[in-house]
């Protein structure tokens, strides 16, 4: 059996993540191609109750517990279900995976990025997605998309959000896995360059 493909989106609050994901799976549908969709932080029972730790606005967490417990979700997720899913040569779509914690907890946060880095590579047992796309948009769109929509744990701080940023862009100029999507482009023409490079994922796995 072909192994599956593993594909993450990334990219800072309000970049569209969740309108792409729903356009491929709208196309992998029409294909009759199996897959399925994971959340970070979440994505198992066990890690959506994690999820309600960090989101929870009453949670006092430090950068250091916020690192451990979005690990022990990862962990869970990629063991009880990315794995699996691949093996069974399933697409597995990810929305957000480690590359998350280098930006928020690493770039955002200020921890140690060779620490988060050791982190993640245990959590996802050295477990890295086919592709990645990154759907960058400024921090002034990134506030203005989602004021009012959003009031859990996580920053809006600008200042946070610029340094997140910067560490995508720095990621992404370090990896060729990393696909560079401009978000401020109308949703059609961004999910026209996703479309494009899952078209030649498919070819290469099918030829
Ligand atoms: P969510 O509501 O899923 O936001 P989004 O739609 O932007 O993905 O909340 C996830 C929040 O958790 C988001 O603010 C980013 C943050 N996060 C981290 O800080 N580190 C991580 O490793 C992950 C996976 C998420």
């Amino acid at each position: 059996m072909k192994r599956g493909i593993f594909i993450s989106f990334e990219g800072i609050d309000g970049s569209g993540k969740t309108t792409q994901i729903e356009q491929l799976k709208d196309y992998l549908k029409s294909l009759n191609i199996d897959y399925i969709v994971v959340r970070e932080p979440g994505g198992t029972n066990e890690g959506e109750r994690i999820r309600q730790i960090l989101l929870d606005r009453e949670s006092d967490l430090t950068p250091e517990a916020e690192l451990f417990l979005l690990l022990a979700s990862r962990s869970i997720l990629t063991k009880r279900v990315i794995i699996p899913s691949l093996e069974e040569g399933k697409i597995v779509i990810a929305d957000r995976y480690a590359d998350s914690s280098v930006a928020y907890q690493g770039y955002g946060r200020g921890l140690d990025i060779e620490f988060v880095n050791s982190g993640n590579s245990v959590a996802t047992c050295g477990l890295k997605p086919d592709i990645t796309f990154y759907i960058d948009i400024p921090v002034e769109e990134s506030i203005r998309r989602r004021k009012e929509k959003k009031k859990d744990r996580m920053e809006i701080d600008p200042e946070f959000l610029k340094r997140v940023r910067k560490g995508y862009l720095k990621m992404a100029n370090n990896s060729k896995r990393i696909v560079v999507v401009d978000g401020t482009m109308n949703p059609k023409e961004v999910w026209q360059i996703i479309k494009i490079n899952i078209e030649e994922l498919l070819r290469r796995r099918n030829g």
